[in-house]
């Protein structure tokens, strides 16, 4: 029997969409009972090329054809954004249609409101694809890790950013090439600011802490620095350090005080997230019962992240067949107090250019000293006449207190500029 399917949005994934569910349409029938027929797609421009084998009759710009239509019972939701996408999927709902989306842009902000929508229209809603593209990770934390209580996660959960930084360091590419590159391989968001400055990453955090901690987490309790910040400079010493520089996303729960941050991090050589390249992301996760795990894959990407979304179409056809809903996804907030946590002791390299006169390294010393801040490594390199540059890497600090000497060295008359600061991740245990 068909199922039609209306999709909103024909871009790098919404054209994976289409071509995995042609090509796996009779195995899905075989497990479901029912064989997905893509009937009609939003777009926006109806004469871009498009690499997908459609008629051209099936594509429209009128929402309302794809969401009034009475035979399509599941909407893909692949255009992004958050207006008109949220509209067009609280329609879909109280219309009674399933939706998978990959909008995790939408679910980060205004998750609660389509969840209880969908809750209240008895349909699902799954958004599998919105965070790590191929890896199974919202599935496992809502369903195999039920039993655990979740204290960490830890990973790199942005293709472009990993994408840039493992060019920079692997080949020496300027940041620029390396973007445009992601671009071009459609791994990039359509604004890419949001994944060069961590918001994309933060967003995906706030999905997957949301259900981990079992709190309602909103985007400003997270930390975000993205990476304009980290130069081929940077990238050279974390190599000269035995490290590599990441964009690291984490979250902690220590006893309901929640911690949340998105920082490029230096890595050392022999930790797992090391060698996590390219598009590649991972996630480290530690449960109470289960252990640490981590899930490793494609982040981003065109069949990537189709096959995520394909997972989700399955489950809910699957669901049809049953006659329920997975009313698991209905449940993102429980009562759980979020306090933000500065406390947890990391190392920290600093980057800064400072007068290259006598005393100067020790005036910096003394301002390390009055923290209490010990340090692990210094490197100190002369630039130009006059201006040297000093790279230290410090014992764990809290990052309140080292925040504050930060401000300190700021201000201080002999540092000319802090140009960069990044926490270093201990070895894996
Ligand atoms: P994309 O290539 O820019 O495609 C967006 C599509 O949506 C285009 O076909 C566009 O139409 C259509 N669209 C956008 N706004 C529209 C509007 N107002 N009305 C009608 N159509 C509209 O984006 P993408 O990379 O496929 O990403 C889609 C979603 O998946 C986003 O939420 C993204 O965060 C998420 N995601 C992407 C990846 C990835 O690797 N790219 C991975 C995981 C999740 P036109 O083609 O006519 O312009
Ligand atoms: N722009 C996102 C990334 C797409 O680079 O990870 C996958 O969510």
């Amino acid at each position: 029997m068909n199922v039609y399917v209306g999709l909103l949005g024909c871009g790098t994934v919404g054209q994976g969409v289409v071509n995995l569910t042609q090509k796996r349409a009779g195995i899905i029938a075989d497990m479901t009972g029912y064989r997905p027929v893509v009937k009609r797609v939003l777009v926006r421009d109806l004469a871009k090329r498009r690499d997908v084998d459609l008629n051209s009759e099936v594509f429209t710009r009128d929402a309302d054809v794809v969401l009034a239509d009475p035979e399509i019972q599941v909407i893909v939701e692949t255009m992004g954004g958050i207006e008109p996408a949220r509209t067009y999927i609280l329609a879909a709902l109280r219309r009674g249609k399933h939706v998978v989306t990959a909008n995790k842009d939408l679910i980060a902000l205004h998750g609660v409101e389509i969840l209880e929508t969908a809750r209240d229209a008895g349909v699902d809603i799954l958004f599998e694809a919105s965070v790590g593209g191929a890896i199974p990770l919202i599935g496992p934390l809502q369903d195999n890790l039920t039993a655990n209580e979740v204290t960490d996660l830890k990973g790199i959960i942005n293709g472009t950013t990993n994408y840039i930084l493992t060019q920079m360091t692997e080949t020496g590419m300027d940041f620029a090439q390396a973007l445009a590159e992601a671009q071009e391989l459609g791994y990039a968001e359509a604004n890419p600011a949001s994944d060069v400055d961590g918001l994309d990453a933060a967003r995906k955090l706030v999905i997957l802490a949301s259900i981990a901690f079992h709190a309602h987490v909103r985007l400003d309790e997270v930390r975000v620095e993205g990476i304009r910040t980290v130069t081929a400079q940077d990238v050279a010493y974390a190599k000269e350090l035995g490290t590599v520089v990441k964009l690291v996303a984490s979250g902690s729960d220590r006893g309901g005080k929640l911690s949340l941050s998105v920082r490029p991090t230096l890595i050392p050589q022999g930790h797992p997230l090391a060698h996590v390249s390219g598009s590649y992301n991972a996630l480290f996760v530690r449960g109470d019962a289960a252990g640490d795990l981590m899930f490793f894959g494609r982040g981003a990407g065109s069949l990537p992240t189709a096959s995520a979304v394909m997972g989700d179409v399955i489950s809910l056809l699957r669901n049809m067949r049953l006659g329920v809903t997975s009313s698991r996804n209905h449940r993102l907030v429980l009562d759980k107090q979020v306090q933000m946590d500065d406390s947890e002791p990391l190392r920290h390299y600093l980057r800064m250019s400072v007068s290259d006169q006598p005393g100067v390294f020790a005036e910096i010393a003394r301002l390390f000293a009055v923290a209490g801040i010990s340090m692990e490594t210094v490197l100190q390199k002369r630039v130009t006449a006059g201006t040297a540059e000093i790279v230290v890497v410090t014992h764990e600090i809290p990052v309140e207190v080292m925040n504050e000497t930060i401000d300190r060295l700021r201000t201080s008359s002999h540092v000319q500029q802090v140009h960069c600061v990044m926490p270093v991740e201990a070895l894996a245990e």
